[in-house]
Parts: structure tokens; C-alpha cells; sequence
């Protein structure tokens, strides 16, 4: 049985549970009349992977102290930030087992909860980063902000190729877990090199992790993900399952494949298309790549004394590739 994600976090278990009271008095800390809003968005709990890696980044370069549990808590609500925008975009309905905030308020409302967000976060953030944290988080919420664009204007484009559509992740979800780690290292006080090193770390696991996120899109189950799937089929994405299968298919597989797309919103679509994907390969080759990336990744932890912080983050970027939700 591979660890659980409780079991992951153990070594930083109660920061990881002060960061999250955190995120929640910073929900909750607003004008009365948005306190339905505020409360919907601090319900909105995941899989705190980001706070996680900057906890573990911090820890596993020595020590731990109030800033890194302000600063797990910010990019929590960085990434929440991101969700409560990417929904509008992708037109979802469901996140994290509840109601997006674009279904139950509308898309109106949830842009501007979004960007209050992540003017929400900054301000936090600046009153305890230095100048080194603060250039490191401006950059990765613009490179957040410039992937998922990127992957908007690169809609419907069949000749999308793979070392395009990596950089694309590599930015919309690879830079918010390389800043986390690279947060985590520069407040225990790590050097540039090592900052670079943990950073690196962290971009390959983000880029993993979004081709395993891109694969349960296709063959994931709803009620285990806890959200709607299905959404990159429909908003014309091409991701690496299908792009491996257009550079790589038998004829007759991709002929098979622009049948099935042809008609985006067909009942079964999803099923049809993870067994094509399952029988040619497509989804091993996206695992191998994934794998690739946690693999190297994982060298440039070598650095790091053999501390149980260190461990879990091995044990978290191998969970980024096997997980189903
Ligand atoms: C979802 O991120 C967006 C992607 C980068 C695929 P998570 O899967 O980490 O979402 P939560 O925070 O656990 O809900
Ligand atoms: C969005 O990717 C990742 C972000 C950077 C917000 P997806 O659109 O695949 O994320 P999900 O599947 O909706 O969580
Ligand atoms: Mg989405
Ligand atoms: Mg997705």
C-alpha cells in the first residue's frame, strides 16, 4: 500500500494544521456581506499539496518557523485563486466534493473573488517576505497567470506539440510548487544554489503532477476527484495523452481519435477515449513522463541531509504521479 497523504505529512503535521487555521481566519477576515462568499471559499478544503511542499521544503533545510506557516497559508490561497478563475474558464461545476463558486454565484462574482484572492494574498505576504521571497512569488503567479493564457490561445490547435504543451504546464502549475519549495528553502535560509535545486524539484513534480491531473480528466472517476472531469475534451485542450496518440498512432487509432472528438459532448465519450488511449500506449507513455520528471527531480535533493522531511518529499512527488484524486 503506498502512504497516504496524512502519512506524508506527518513531519509537519501541526504546522500544516496552524497554516490551514490560518487560511481560514484570512477567508473569514472581510466586509459581513461577503461572509457567505468567504465561508463557501474556505469550505473549499484540498489536498494542501502546496503548503505541504513549502513546509517540507523549510523543514527539510533545517528548520521551521512562523513565516514559512504565513507563507504555506498565502500560496494556498494562490492556488485557490486560480481554481476559482480556472472554473469560469473551464465552465465547471463541481471542486473540491462541493459547488464551484461560478455555478453557485456566477462567473461575474467569481472573477472578482478571485482577484481579491490574490490581492488578499500578496498583502499578507509582504508584511513578513523579504525581497529575495517576494521577487519569487511575483514571478510564479505571473507564470501561473501567463500558462493558463498560453493553453487558452492553444484551444483547437491539432498541431499542438508536446515540448509546447510541457511548457505550457510547466508554467500554469509547475510554478506555483517550484516557488513553494524554493519559499520553503529561502526562509530557513538556504543558499541560491540550493533555492535553484528545491525550485527544480518542485517544477517537475508541478509538471508531473498536471499530466496525471491531464490523464484523470479522461479516465478519472468524478466522485473520487471530487470534481468535474472531462472539462479539457470539452473546452477544446489538447493534452499529452492525446498529443502522444496524434504523434504517435497507427492510422487507424487516429482515425478512431478524430471520431471521438469530433463530437466532444457524445454520452460515453470519456470511456471511449480512455480505452483507445489505454490500448495504444497513450496513457503508459504519459506515466513514463511523468515518472521522468520525479526521477530527475528527485537528484537534485541529493543536497539535503536524510531527514524525514526529505523522505516525504520523495513520498509526495511519487504520489503526484500514482494518485487518482
Ligand atoms: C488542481 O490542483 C489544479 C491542478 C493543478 C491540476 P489540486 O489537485 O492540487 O487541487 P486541490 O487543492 O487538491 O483541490
Ligand atoms: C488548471 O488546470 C491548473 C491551474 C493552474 C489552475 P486544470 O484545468 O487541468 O485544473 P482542474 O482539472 O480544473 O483542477
Ligand atoms: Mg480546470
Ligand atoms: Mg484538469
Amino acid at each position: 500500500m503506498p502512504p497516504s497523504l496524512a502519512d506524508i505529512y506527518a513531519p509537519i503535521r501541526d504546522e500544516l494544521e496552524a497554516s490551514t487555521a490560518l487560511l481560514a481566519s484570512e477567508f473569514r477576515d472581510c466586509d459581513p456581506a461577503l461572509a457567505e462568499l468567504a465561508d463557501h471559499a474556505a469550505r473549499y478544503g484540498g489536498k494542501r499539496l502546496r503548503p505541504a511542499l513549502l513546509l517540507l521544503s523549510g523543514s527539510a533545510c533545517g528548520g521551521i518557523d512562523d513565516r514559512h506557516i504565513q507563507a504555506a497559508a498565502v500560496v494556498e490561497l494562490i492556488h485557490t485563486a486560480t481554481l476559482v478563475h480556472d472554473d469560469v474558464v473551464d465552465a465547471a461545476e463541481r471542486r473540491r466534493r462541493g459547488t464551484t463558486v461560478n455555478a453557485a454565484w456566477g462567473d461575474d462574482v467569481s472573477i472578482l473573488l478571485g482577484d481579491l484572492l490574490f490581492a488578499r494574498a500578496i498583502e499578507t505576504f509582504v508584511q513578513f517576505a523579504g525581497p529575495v521571497e517576494n521577487r519569487l512569488l511575483a514571478a510564479a503567479v505571473r507564470e501561473v497567470c501567463e500558462g493558463e493564457l498560453l493553453q487558452l490561445m492553444a484551444r483547437r490547435q491539432p498541431e499542438l506539440q508536446e515540448s509546447r504543451y510541457l511548457e505550457i504546464i510547466a508554467k500554469k502549475t509547475g510554478a506555483l510548487c517550484s516557488v513553494a519549495c524554493s519559499l520553503g528553502a529561502s526562509l530557513a535560509g538556504e543558499s541560491d544554489g540550493h533555492l535553484e535545486r528545491l525550485g527544480t524539484f518542485g517544477r517537475g513534480l508541478g509538471i508531473a503532477f498536471q499530466i496525471a491531473d491531464d490523464c484523470l480528466d479522461i479516465r478519472g472517476d468524478e466522485n473520487t476527484v471530487g470534481k468535474t472531469l472531462g472539462t479539457d475534451l470539452r473546452g477544446g485542450k489538447l493534452t499529452l495523452p492525446l498529443i502522444r496518440l496524434r504523434e504517435a498512432g497507427q492510422a487507424a487509432d487516429l482515425r478512431e481519435l478524430e471520431d471521438l472528438l469530433a463530437d466532444p459532448e457524445a454520452d460515453g465519450l470519456r470511456d471511449r477515449l480512455a480505452d483507445l488511449l489505454a490500448r495504444t500506449g497513450a496513457f503508459a507513455y504519459c506515466e513514463r513522463k511523468a515518472r521522468g520528471y520525479i526521477h530527475d527531480g528527485a537528484a537534485q535533493l541529493d543536497f539535503l541531509p536524510d531527514r524525514p522531511a526529505r523522505s516525504a518529499l520523495l513520498a509526495l512527488a511519487d504520489f503526484a504521479v500514482t494518485r487518482e484524486r
